[in-house]
């Protein structure tokens, strides 16, 4: 019996069948795929990882979210006091909230000595207590054929009375919940996450920078890497280990679980899994949408924001207090600028309109054989109407994205679209003083990160982009006006509305808002041109809800038949910010003709990229020196060297930044934080030849907390496998 269960694992290996899969699975799920799982390696039960009765790996997973509760990242509790490991360029913002020019954490690093040195960070963590499937609460009563928009507006309806009433359901702790109702399959299914919210997060420690993001925008989404990617914070609660806004009497948190570390390293083909919270993929996109993304929206939408990107550069590299006051942003933007400047070309690279094509027609087939038509047909005009119209008018969403909104001073006149509308109203001009009031005390938070030159140069390049890339059919006519009077300068058109206009300096601001005019604001260009550019998006309106509408039914369409063709086929749905579980191995690739990659890196490639002075490739001198001097201890690998980053052919994508990495035996050995460059394009569909996983190696991270950083009293709280 062993020895054919042997043999037949073997033809698998031999025929690639055990290759991983595609798949970013609901833990609703994971029942189904624990035999897989455990062939691979698993020595857990789908209970261990998933049980809403019991301690689980699941109640060790953080969901890192804004103080608006809007995911973000995801982390690891690591201790029995609440001491979660996450990303650094996850904890990146609050590193840099908490820096000053004479005290820059960012820069220098920092770690507490004792909680009480621990410093208040700036967002939410969530630890999901279960899913529910409430498929039918919300689809019961919808019926296939009610048209699109009131369709969109029953599920809207049902899905706030729904979250609401299972909150309330949640009886004296509710207020600690945030329940959140999700659509799955593009609405063929329906999801109901519950969250327990804690909301006194304290920074533990961090590398410095040029640890923490060694390689910078150069080595980012690449292999191989040496980048230290990870900051560790602290949940605190109240006396009853329950959520407590900040307070100094707080406590650290008795979490559920925590995950063991394991300190033994691994081998190629080890079993692997990663469990976190990736944001969104795109997987069902139709063939037509690969061509709009790939020929249009993400070359044009790269084009604007890469001009923008290398104004912070110039800037940023000058000063070092620029480079801390826009570093954030900075990260952002940059990060998913390269990403979708890698699609672009990824996506006619690997064929993936051929191949959706391909899938299409067979999908076509099915329907005709199967006498579907009725029910399914209409999806496919649906996508060539919609996508025809995107083509035409998805621009100025994506110039609304990536230009106006990274300006700043536009970016203040649209917060000021409610008060124009009061102060055109004469019986509400008591409120319009109010809200301006109130507006004025939101000011030193929102000119905090703002530098007049690069503000001025961001301008004339978005209003460049805005005039020379946009068919001037649905342009404000301002805007077209101005730019021929100053004959496409737009440096100096730029500079000069910047100087007359009142949203460039916290003080102009205070002194409109202290007064505000409409006539003032009409007098205002930068306001003039913003709030033009708003109205024609708000005349748009029609259109762009119909394209959304015709999309949102031929997704829902296009996946429902997908899932009834191959009823037997397990279906991994679209990301959408809810926890997954994927699963797989070490593992190396060969990435084209001739290159092939191993699957882990060492300290040996952070000695051969280091270059001092670089703004990237800077090191600090006393990691060199370890480095040199081999002064690994326990995080030696048993070759003696320091092994930094690896690869797994995991299923991730954005907002699993921060997520464990398991090995079988539910221990943790990394951290997983980026993809690698072959799959770039991979939210929009997945290769598991190219697909990898890069995580920072949980040996490197102690190494860096405990010999670098001089931390090694938190390992006491931790459970480390040696
Ligand atoms: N590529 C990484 C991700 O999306 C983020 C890296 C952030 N670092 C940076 N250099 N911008 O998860």
């Amino acid at each position: 019996m062993k020895k054919i269960a042997v043999l037949f694992l073997g033809f698998f290996l031999l025929t690639g069948q055990l290759r991983a899969d595609e798949g970013m699975w609901p833990l609703i799920m994971i029942q189904q795929l624990q035999d897989s799982m455990q062939a691979r390696g698993l020595k857990l039960t789908a209970d261990d990882i998933y049980n809403i009765n019991k301690a689980c790996a699941k109640d060790a997973v953080v969901r890192l979210m804004t103080k608006q509760n809007r995911m973000f990242c995801t982390g690891e509790i690591i201790s029995g006091e609440g001491l979660f490991l996450t990303n650094h360029h996850c904890g990146y913002g609050s590193i840099q909230e908490l820096s000053t020019n004479e005290d820059n954490i960012l820069a220098n690093g920092f770690w507490a000595k004792n909680k009480a040195e621990e410093r208040k960070a700036n967002f939410n963590i969530g630890l999901l207590a279960k899913v529910e499937d409430v498929t039918s609460k919300i689809l019961d009563s919808i019926s296939l054929t009610m048209d699109e928009t009131s369709r969109a507006k029953a599920v809207a309806d049902k899905l706030t009375k729904l979250q609401a009433s299972l909150k309330e359901g949640l009886g004296v702790d509710k207020d600690n919940y945030v329940v959140d109702v999700v659509p799955f399959y593009a609405g063929n299914k329906y999801l109901a996450m519950y969250y327990v919210v804690y909301k006194d997060i304290r920074l533990v420690g961090t590398p410095p920078e040029n640890i923490g993001k060694f390689g910078g925008e150069t080595d980012n989404w690449m292999w191989p890497r040496h980048t230290c990617d990870f900051s560790m914070f602290r949940i605190y609660v109240n006396a009853e280990n329950k959520p407590s806004d900040y307070n100094t009497s707080n406590k650290p948190y008795t979490p559920q679980h925590f995950f063991p570390v394991n300190l033994q390293g691994k081998n190629p083909e080890d079993f692997a899994m990663i469990m976190g919270y990736p944001g969104r993929t795109q997987r069902y996109t139709y063939s037509q949408g690969i061509k709009y993304y790939s020929s249009k929206e993400r070359p044009m939408r790269v084009k604007v924001r890469r001009d923008v990107l290398d104004v912070y550069e110039e800037f940023m590299h000058a000063d070092p207090k620029i480079k801390l006051m826009y570093a954030d942003k900075f990260a952002g933007l940059s990060n998913y600028w390269k990403k979708f400047m890698g699609e672009s070309t990824a996506l006619p690279q690997q064929h993936l309109f051929e191949k959706r094509k391909a899938e299409e027609d067979k999908l076509k087939a099915w329907i005709a054989a199967n006498n579907k038509g009725a029910l399914y047909n209409e999806m496919f005009s649906l996508y060539d109407q919609a996508y025809a119209q995107l083509d035409k008018y998805g621009m100025y969403k994506v110039y609304m994205d990536d230009g106006i909104s990274n300006s700043q001073p536009m970016v203040f006149a649209m917060g000021l679209s409610k008060l124009e509308a009061l102060l055109k109203d004469k019986s509400k001009t008591e409120e319009a003083k109010k809200v301006a009031a109130d507006m004025s005390k939101e000011l030193d938070e929102q000119y905090k990160e703002y530098f007049d030159p690069i503000e001025i140069k961001v301008l004339a390049t978005v209003l460049m982009h805005l005039t020379e890339d946009l068919d001037h059919a649905n342009l404000p006519k301002e805007l077209v006006d101005i730019s021929v009077k100053c004959n496409k300068d737009y440096s100096k058109m730029a500079t000069e509305l910047y100087a007359k206009s009142f949203l460039t300096s916290k003080e102009k601001m205070i002194a409109f808002l202290a007064n505000p005019s409409l006539k003032k604001m009409n007098k205002d260009m930068i306001y003039v041109i913003t709030s033009a550019y708003l109205n024609k998006m708000n005349e748009m309106r029609p259109i762009t809800m119909d394209i959304n509408n015709k999309l949102g039914r031929a997704n829902r369409l296009f996946q429902a038949a997908m899932l009834e063709m191959d009823s037997k086929k397990l279906y991994s749905p679209d990301a959408n910010g809810t926890m997954r579980l994927t699963y797989g191995r070490v593992l190396p690739y060969n990435a084209k003709d001739a290159v092939s990659y191993k699957e882990f890196t060492t300290s040996k490639g952070i000695l051969e990229k280091y270059t001092p002075g670089d703004i990237e490739f800077d090191a600090p001198k006393k990691l060199v020196d370890l480095l040199k001097a081999k002064d690994f201890g326990q995080y030696a690998d048993k070759d003696g060297e320091l092994h930094t980053c690896f690869l797994t052919d995991n299923d991730i994508t954005g907002g699993n930044s921060g997520s464990p990495v398991i090995n079988g035996r539910g221990e943790l050995i990394g951290t997983a934080f980026d993809g690698n460059w072959e799959a770039i394009a991979s939210d929009f569909g997945f290769d598991a030849n190219l697909q990898r996983t890069i995580s920072l190696d949980i040996r490197y991270t102690l190494f860096i907390m405990d010999k670098f950083g001089g931390a090694g009293y938190l390992l006491n709280e931790m459970k480390i496998i040696k």
